[in-house]
């Protein structure tokens, strides 16, 4: 009698199961078809500038159809005559030019082989100078910039008024314009990508060199990886990394890391972490700037010190990768995803949760203004002292304390970072939406600092 009862239970068990893993499978083919179809973008999109070197520079493009792109340049926009060409016919343009001039103006002009779609007096981009050289270099970093709104054109316009008034009054207001994640929010698909980045800074996409960095947003549809060119072979300089999501490149006398907080496996052991090591050991740069999403220090919308927070990837990249980083001389590390401005005192060997910091840890605590900078030994020297900020606040705004003991500066405000590179001397001004540089630090390296070897945990 007992036996009947179970035989029927497990029957519709097995239909249950069964029927379970037929929705599971229908579910995952949709959601399949939705991040494919909303990775895909066949509309035109402006052009825009990537992976510049001293002497290369890749352009791309969608012009709304499918044809062999064609990109002619000079320095006489009068006369364009050199030409690169597509090998095939292609919906989404990238072409690559070599063999440029270091620091000097190209025009150019993208189209097909029968027409131009963009081009004229405003379509120009400059090369790098040669690596290594010690020219004024500025860079703008934005802080997950993926909404555009009258507060992220204000944060534009502000860098853009403060960029002239500030040693730029003619020429490109910047050589380089990075972000630290989350480009497009707020899933990264290609129509937010549009929204949020190409439509509203095609002017600027036009003439400056752009790097995203990947952040949790972005990694939620693939149009990221398809959008964007990256150095992964050391086109620009660095060791080639042979991925996307983890490179280096120079520009002028700065050297760029960037590496991948969000997918990436930050384990002890990853390639990454490894690559990174000898990154760090090969570069000749006297400067080292490091670029991930995941901020080691913040108490922002999101508590570094929290391992179910993000999981985990914050107190990862502090303790596998912060000691890497730190070894090898980094003098300024960028992270966002906290939407607010936080920026460090000058740190070294602090790897644990906010609590564990000690005095010892903290280099200089001065504001680091421009009138007393961080002051570090000239060259690259293991732990010799980090400034570690959070630029996460370009288009949103979070809650959190903004009380980690780490920081020097805490900031809820709408705004993004500029970075001016001259010689020993890199200055950091984090510009509001209001116009107003609301945080001053510098970092100062002579040879008069002296050298002090240094070690973890002594
Ligand atoms: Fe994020």
């Amino acid at each position: 009698m007992s036996s009947v009862p179970l035989r029927f239970i497990l029957r519709w068990l097995r239909r249950l199961s069964l029927g379970l893993v037929v929705l599971v499978a229908i579910w995952g083919v949709g959601r399949l078809a939705q991040v494919v179809w909303d990775s895909h973008y066949t509309g035109p999109r402006e052009p825009y500038l990537q992976v510049v070197s001293h002497d290369g520079i890749t352009l791309r493009w969608q012009s709304g159809g499918e044809e062999v792109g064609v990109v002619r340049y000079g320095t006489d926009p009068a006369r364009l005559e050199q030409v690169a060409r597509e090998a095939s016919a292609q919906v989404a343009h990238e072409v690559r030019l070599g063999g440029l001039q270091p620091a000097t103006r190209y025009y150019y002009t993208v189209g097909s082989e029968d027409a131009v779609y963009r081009g004229g007096a405003d379509y120009w981009f400059h090369t790098a100078p040669p690596p290594g050289t010690a020219r004024p270099t500025r860079i703008w970093v934005q802080g997950d910039p993926g909404y555009w709104h009258e507060g992220t054109r204000a944060v534009r316009d502000a860098m853009l008024q403060w960029s002239a008034q500030h040693g730029r009054p003619a020429g490109p207001p910047l050589d380089l314009w990075l972000t630290t994640g989350d480009n497009a929010y707020s899933s990264g698909r290609a129509r937010e990508f549009q929204e949020a980045l190409f439509e509203p800074y095609a002017d600027l996409l036009r003439n400056i060199p752009y790097l995203p960095i990947y952040g949790n947003h972005d990694a939620r549809r693939w149009t990221f990886y398809r959008a964007f060119s990256f150095p992964a072979a050391g086109e620009a300089g660095g060791l080639a990394s042979g991925s996307a999501r983890y490179f280096s490149f120079d520009y002028a006398n700065i050297h760029f890391v960037v590496l991948d907080s969000e997918s990436g496996d930050l384990s002890a052991a990853s390639p990454m972490l490894r690559w990174l090591r000898a990154d760090l050991a090969a570069h000749r740069q006297p400067w080292t700037i490091a670029l991930f999403h995941h901020p080691p220090y913040s108490r922002g919308g999101h508590n570094s010190d929290r391992w179910r927070d993000s999981w985990g990837r914050m107190v990862d990249m502090r303790e596998r990768f912060l000691p890497a980083l730190e070894a090898g001389g980094v003098d300024l590390v960028l992270s966002g995803h906290s939407h607010v401005y936080e920026r460090s005192h000058l740190l070294h060997c602090h790897y644990g949760a906010g609590a564990t910091l000690r005095p010892k840890m903290i280099l200089d605590g001065g504001g680091g203004g421009a009138a007393a900078p961080y002051r570090k030994p000239a060259g690259r020297v293991p732990l010799a002292g980090t400034v570690y900020a959070v630029v996460g606040s370009t288009a949103k705004l979070d809650g959190g304390p903004l009380d980690h003991p780490a920081h020097a500066v805490n900031r809820r405000e709408l705004g993004a970072l500029v970075l001016d590179v001259a010689g020993e001397r890199l200055d950091g001004y984090f510009i509001n939406a209001h116009g107003e540089v609301s945080d001053h630090f510098g970092i100062e390296k002579s040879a008069a600092t002296a050298v002090v070897e240094r070690r973890c945990g002594e």
